[in-house]
Parts: structure tokens; sequence; C-alpha cells
């Protein structure tokens, strides 16, 4: 957990939890924008090998191959987190994901540690789609109806550090889409298991409502059980009746990659490949992932792909750069994309090699460079809900 003062010239390394969204990534310097890829892999290498065990670089999977093939530890955001978590002997962190994921790194590792993000402009539209103000205002206005002490909070670890904390305060929990079963089971089980807090009889799921729909389906529950939660609306688009009779209330957000994938693609995809499998991730919408045979996590889609027999043909909805690495890496499969208009995670595009060559060289040279750091307090409550979450799977 990082609690020093941002030193002065690092803009936008702000410490986060109360301005989470301010992320200004200043203009690299003209060595790196104007460097060929062969000079920036010739730096980065240098730089890592300068480093050694000093630097552990984590790549998520939708990261671009270039920044990928430099990567120590590959991962779903879940899988990444626990392993930041783990290597206390690493003194920087470069984490080459979006900076929600950053910003768990920062929680779950120690003071001696840093976190850096190669691109602070590398955000997640979904994660800002709950703002901490907009959730403290749902929450006060579902106050006025039930009674708030009953609603388990439940974050998706697409979030910003503050929601982080306002769940962990509230006896709620983070997950993720490969545990958002297990989280959802716990925080709905009315008898509890004595050994961590008790459960309430409904959840306030944000910020994802897909991810929240399709689990809450996945568990039995129907349409008749949800509501969604509209922030841009007075009181949540709900009548009281609305809310009092809701399991889940389910945050009115979405991936803009995700939503893309439609049910269309899936028939599109089995009229082409009769005997094709399809595999989605579920921030899909719920009709997507009805229509396909299997859903989960990006960890989940690549397992599904390994196992796979040689000569299937798999339709996979997630972000292209997965897809493609798919693709590349199983020659004996053939693996497309569901949407034939591509879609990329724009936001996590944003860190590739200059950015990357940029904060390497920084540390070799004694500067950190876009330091991602949560306030004590923020970090403290966000980590609450994080072990909860890992207490729970
Ligand atoms: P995973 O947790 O499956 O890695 O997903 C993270 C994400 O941002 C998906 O859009
Ligand atoms: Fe966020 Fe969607 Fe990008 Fe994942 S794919 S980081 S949810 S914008």
């Amino acid at each position: 957990m990082g609690d020093q003062a941002v030193p002065a010239g690092q803009i936008g390394a702000l410490p986060t939890g109360g301005y989470d969204m301010i992320r200004l990534q200043r203009a690299l310097p003209e060595r790196y924008t104007s460097a060929s890829p062969d000079d920036l892999d010739r730096w980065i290498g240098a730089a890592k090998a300068a480093l050694g065990e000093r630097v552990l670089v984590l790549g998520h999977h939708y990261q671009r191959d270039e920044v990928m093939g430099w990567a120590d530890a590959r991962g779903d955001s879940f899988a990444l987190s626990r392993i930041a978590a783990e290597r206390r002997d690493a003194e920087y962190i470069v984490f080459c994901g979006v900076h929600f994921m950053a910003e768990s790194a920062d929680i779950l590792t120690g003071d001696h540690q840093q976190v850096v993000l190669p691109d602070l402009n590398a955000g997640c539209s979904m994660a800002d789609m709950a703002d901490i103000d907009a959730v403290e205002e749902a929450w006060e206005e579902l106050a006025l109806t039930t009674d708030v002490e009953r609603i388990v909070p439940i974050t998706y670890m697409n979030s910003s550090a503050a929601l982080k904390a306002f769940v962990g305060r509230r006896g709620g929990s983070v997950c993720t889409s490969s545990n958002a079963r297990a989280v959802l089971t716990w925080a709905l089980n009315p008898a509890g298991d004595g050994q961590i807090p008790p459960p309430g009889d409904r959840v306030l799921f944000f910020p994802d409502q897909h991810l929240g729909r399709n689990t809450a389906f996945d568990l039995g529950y129907d349409a008749s059980d949800m509501r969604v939660w509209n922030p841009r609306a007075p009181h949540g688009g709900l009548s009281d009746v609305d809310v009092k009779s809701a399991t889940l209330l389910l945050w009115r957000g979405h991936c803009s990659v995700h939503q893309r994938f439609r049910p269309e693609h899936v028939a599109a995809f089995r009229e082409d490949h009769p005997d094709g499998l399809v595999v989605v991730h579920p921030e899909c919408a719920h009709d997507v992932v009805e229509s396909a045979d299997l859903a989960g996590s990006t960890d989940f889609i690549i397992r599904a792909v390994d196992e796979a027999p040689a000569g299937s043909v798999i339709g996979v909805g997630t972000e292209i750069h997965l897809v493609k690495r798919l693709h590349d890496e199983h020659p004996d499969k053939t693996v497309v994309c569901l949407d034939p208009l591509v879609c990329p995670c724009s936001t996590m595009s944003r860190i590739d090699p200059p950015h990357l060559a940029w904060v390497l060289e920084g540390l070799v040279e004694g500067e950190v460079r876009n330091r991602i750091t949560v306030d004590p307090d923020t970090a403290a409550w966000a980590k609450v809900a994080l072990e909860r979450m890992l207490a729970t799977t």
C-alpha cells in the first residue's frame, strides 16, 4: 500500500480515492515517440535486465503483443491481483493493464513496493460509470425506502479504489468475473457461515449490470428478482415497491467492448460452423451469454480454447487482442472473433512500447514515473473488501 506524497513533476500520478477519475498523462519525450520498434525493444530489454528481480511486469490478457512479450506474468484481473500480492520481493510492479487493476495491486502490495501504470490514461470506461458520489447518493436514496443494513454492496473488480472502500466499510465484497458466483452466493446466503460477516438479503451490484445479471441467472434467480438502478434517474428510476421486491439491484453500467456482441453474431457463427464452440465473457449481455456454449473470465476463455480438441472451430466473444493471441497460439484450431467488426479495449491499448520503455528507463535512473497510490484510509477499507473476496473464493 503506498502512502507517500507524489513527488513534484510526476504530473498525473495522483493518489486516488476521492478524485479517482482525474488522470492526466504527460506527453512522452520525443526519444520515445520517434523511436523504432527495434530501438524500443532494445531499451525495454536493457532496462529490465538492469532492474532484474527488482521489477515485476504484469500483463493483462487484453494487452497488445508488443507489450505482453515483456510480461513476467500474464493473467486475468483476479490472477494478477493475487500475483501482485504474492511477489513481496519486487520493488516495482509495472502494471500493463488498466487503472483499477494498478490500484488493486497497490492496495494488496507492501509499503516497500511501488506500482506503476505506464500510461495514466489507461482507464476503464465501465469502472468510470459508477463514481463514488453517485454510489453514495444511491445508498442514501435506498435508505429512504429500505433497510440498507440488509443490503450487501458488491463491486466488480473493475471499479475505483474508492468504491472498493465503500463496499469494505459496509460489509460487502469485491468480485471478479471468475468468482462472481461464489461472492453472490456468499452475499445472498441467508444462513451465513459464521466465519465471515453476516450477509444480507439483497445485493447492490456495480458497475456492470451484465455480470450481475448473468451470475444471478446462473444461480437460479429470475428476471423478476432483479431491477436495474439507473444512477441518472431520480431514485434510480425505480418505485419503492420495485426496490423492496428486488433481490438484486443492478447498477446500470456496462463494458463498451463486450456490449457490442449480439445474439445475431452467435447465430451467424453457428450457421457457418454448426459444430463450432461459442465462448463469451460474462460482461456480454444475457441474450448473448444464453446463446453461447460457455461463458467465463478471460482465464476461463483461454482454458476453454486450450482444452478444445484439435480441429475445433471456436467463436470467442471478448476483446480482440486476446482473441488474436488465441488464434496465433493454436494453429491446430480455428479461433475467430464473434464480432466481424473487431473491438479493442481502447484504454488498455494505451499501454504501448514507448510508455513501457519510458517508465522502465525512469526506474533505472531512480525516477518512479506514473506511480499509482491509494490513500491509506481508502486502501485499508478497499483491502477489507478484497480480502473478503479472497476468503470467499
Ligand atoms: P477479467 O477479470 O476476466 O480479466 O476481465 C477484466 C476485464 O476488464 C474484462 O473486460
Ligand atoms: Fe474496462 Fe471493458 Fe476495457 Fe475491460 S474491456 S478494461 S471492462 S473497458
